[in-house]
């Protein structure tokens, strides 16, 4: 025990003696200390040479050293390495730092989480789902079966290995995702990219990005989806926009509906935007059907609701004045540049 305090006591002394002046020299410190092969671990080897009863306290002795050259090297380290050294050295922490380029973000992810945050003011969730499904979820559990005419309505692109398996033509795939759950009452968004075998050019591509929205709880009419999507087109372009709905049909809302709003470029006065008409079209929408609540194995007897869908390209190039659509997917820095840096 005296032999081990006499070691530690000159191992001390060397410690102190030890000169550092550069990072280098700290690096001679730590081996010749504290490294593997270091004075340190010769020391701690004495141990066994130590009698049993008084292994406890050599022990303690031996980690508050350790902890002390350690701290000794540390302050070493900080005085010499060239990041932190503030004297004697070449750098000059007062320059401007080399400035990282942000990106931007894309256009149609902006008009997406746009469209996304209104309604979060509302209370809805985001869900997400694959984009490769299966004919059930994008198809059958939605109220159409197999050769229903209704499956024309959009183009689809199947998988070649597997039949049953598509790219999904629309989001609402994952309302009956969402819906399966079992979880009631169900408020969610279903923003994603989608899938139609169209020809591609300035105004259509063969996939796009939809945001789709699913309110499904007692007593849920009508009523509570129009003021839900008035509430949006007043947020989404303003107090003054005229809204109308034209009856429609989609195989998985019933009744059915289209909304237009007036025009936003011409304000209603015609333009070729809205084909002279000082409309257009933004969405889908209706009541759940209630075949689709029971593939779901929702009561439809307890629980209606509704449901809606809308493209994110087409107003996004009219907010941001893109006049072709493929520009959004081509990945050229040039366009992508034109778009502030992120908000
Ligand atoms: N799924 C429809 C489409 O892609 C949009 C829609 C969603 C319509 C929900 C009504 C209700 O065109």
């Amino acid at each position: 025990m005296e032999a081990l305090r006499q070691q530690l006591a000159q191992l001390r002394t060397e410690i102190e003696a030890f000169p550092v002046n550069q990072v280098a020299d700290a690096e001679a410190f730590r081996i010749r200390f504290l490294g593997t092969k270091g004075a340190l671990k010769s020391v701690m080897g004495e141990m066994k040479n130590v009698p049993a009863e008084q292994r406890k306290e050599a022990g303690q002795l031996l980690n508050e050293f350790k902890a002390f050259a350690e701290s000794v090297y540390q302050a070493h380290l900080d005085r010499t390495s060239p990041t932190t050294a503030s004297v004697g050295s070449s750098v000059d922490r007062s320059l401007p730092g080399a400035s990282q380029p942000i990106g931007s973000r894309h256009p149609v992810t902006r008009m997406k989480n746009e469209i996304v945050s209104i309604f979060q003011k509302l209370g809805f969730a985001v869900a997400e789902g694959p984009e490769i499904e299966d004919d059930w979820h994008n198809f059958g559990a939605l109220n159409l079966p197999a050769h229903h005419p209704a499956r024309d309505m959009q183009d689809t692109f199947y998988v070649q290995q597997n039949p049953d398996w598509v790219l999904r033509t629309h989001t609402s795939s994952v309302q009956i995702r969402e819906m399966e759950k079992g979880k009631l009452p169900i408020r969610m968004l279903m923003p994603g990219r989608v899938f139609r075998n169209e020809t591609i050019s300035a105004r259509s591509h063969c996939f796009f990005h939809q945001v789709e929205g699913l309110y499904i709880d007692e007593q849920v009419s009508f009523a509570d989806l129009k003021q839900t999507l008035y509430f949006f087109v007043q947020e989404m372009y303003g107090q003054d926009v005229k809204v109308r709905f034209r009856p429609s049909y989609f195989p998985f809302t019933e009744p059915s509906a289209e909304m237009d709003i007036t025009c936003f470029i011409c304000g209603g006065d015609g333009c070729p935007v809205c084909k002279k008409s000082g409309w257009v079209e933004i969405l889908g929408c209706g009541m759940v059907h209630p075949n689709v609540l029971r593939n779901c194995n929702i009561d439809p007897e307890k629980y209606t609701g509704f449901a809606f869908g809308m493209g994110v390209e087409r107003p996004a190039m009219l907010k941001y004045g893109v006049s072709d659509l493929r520009l959004f997917s081509e990945n050229d820095v040039r366009f992508l540049r034109q778009f502030p840096a992120i908000t």
